[in-house]
């Protein structure tokens, strides 16, 4: 991928502010006895109201503007009409496209209905912690003169440093005029390998990860992909522009 200039830059910054707050919408929604449907209504609504366009529908047969994905799902869930219920792990994924210009971005939460949790809930809600922190200790890397391996690494670090699982057969990626781009950007490698990056290189960086198992088995709808082991699956996603010693992060749901 070429690094963006500072007009495609500007595009970018737009599409990821729309991408935030559709996130953030959507996760406000995850609550017991909502549906992943009305989240996946609600953020298209959000995204249109926006001035947006789903990226999602630019993939071959997809027509939703999320996937949604819960416990041992670990990703391209179809949003469906079963309701949450107290200690799901709901993961929500959406992307955007704006003037032609895709970010992409993803989440996971617990769903919980009890002031104390139960000792499933607690796990659950280390696992979410430590892919957040994994998340977060990959954008660290994302500056000019690092290389996509140093994402990688950092992020397998974390994960694997708590007992958890990176999957191997997903990546993040090189995100921008389309919703994958070069290069993959894996949450596991070397160090000091692969693509080295530069400031405006546009990356959406992604920790999926499981508790148990890497492995995955694709379900019956040809599209959600669960847990081999039946652990659980969890996501954490940024599109960000490289920097010069700071990735500026665009899909900040957190912030908007
Ligand atoms: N958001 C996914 C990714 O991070 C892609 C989902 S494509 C879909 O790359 F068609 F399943 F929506
Ligand atoms: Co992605």
């Amino acid at each position: 991928m070429r690094a963006r200039n500072s007009y495609e830059q500007k595009l970018m910054r737009q599409s990821g502010l729309i991408a935030s707050k559709a996130l953030k919408a959507a996760l406000g929604k995850v609550k017991l006895g909502a549906t992943g449907f009305e989240v996946d209504k609600i953020v298209e609504k959000e995204i249109y109201a926006q001035g947006g366009d789903l990226s999602y529908k630019t993939v071959p047969g997809y027509k939703y503007a999320t996937c949604i994905t819960v416990n041992e799902g670990v990703v391209h869930g179809i949003p469906t009409d079963r309701k949450f219920v107290d200690g799901d792990l709901v993961s929500i994924d959406l992307a955007v496209m704006y003037k032609g210009w895709h970010t992409d971005c993803a989440w996971s939460v617990l769903v919980s209905g009890q002031e104390t949790e139960n000792k499933e809930q607690l796990e659950k809600t280390k696992f979410l912690k430590i892919g957040e922190a994994a998340l977060w200790d990959g954008i660290v890397q994302a500056v000019d003169g690092n290389r996509v391996g140093d994402i990688s690494a950092a992020i397998q670090a974390r994960i694997e440093g708590a007992g958890y699982s990176v999957v191997r057969s997903l990546v993040g990626h090189g995100v921008g005029r389309s919703l994958h781009e070069d290069p993959k950007i894996p949450g596991f490698g070397a160090k000091g390998k692969g693509v080295g990056l530069e400031s405006g290189m546009t990356l959406a960086i992604e920790v999926i990860f499981t508790s148990g198992s890497p492995e995955l088995v694709l379900g019956s709808d040809r599209w959600t992909y669960y847990t081999a082991d039946r652990s659980w699956g969890g996501l954490f996603e940024m599109t960000v522009i490289v920097g010069k010693g700071k990735a500026e992060v665009l899909t900040d749901w957190r912030k908007v």
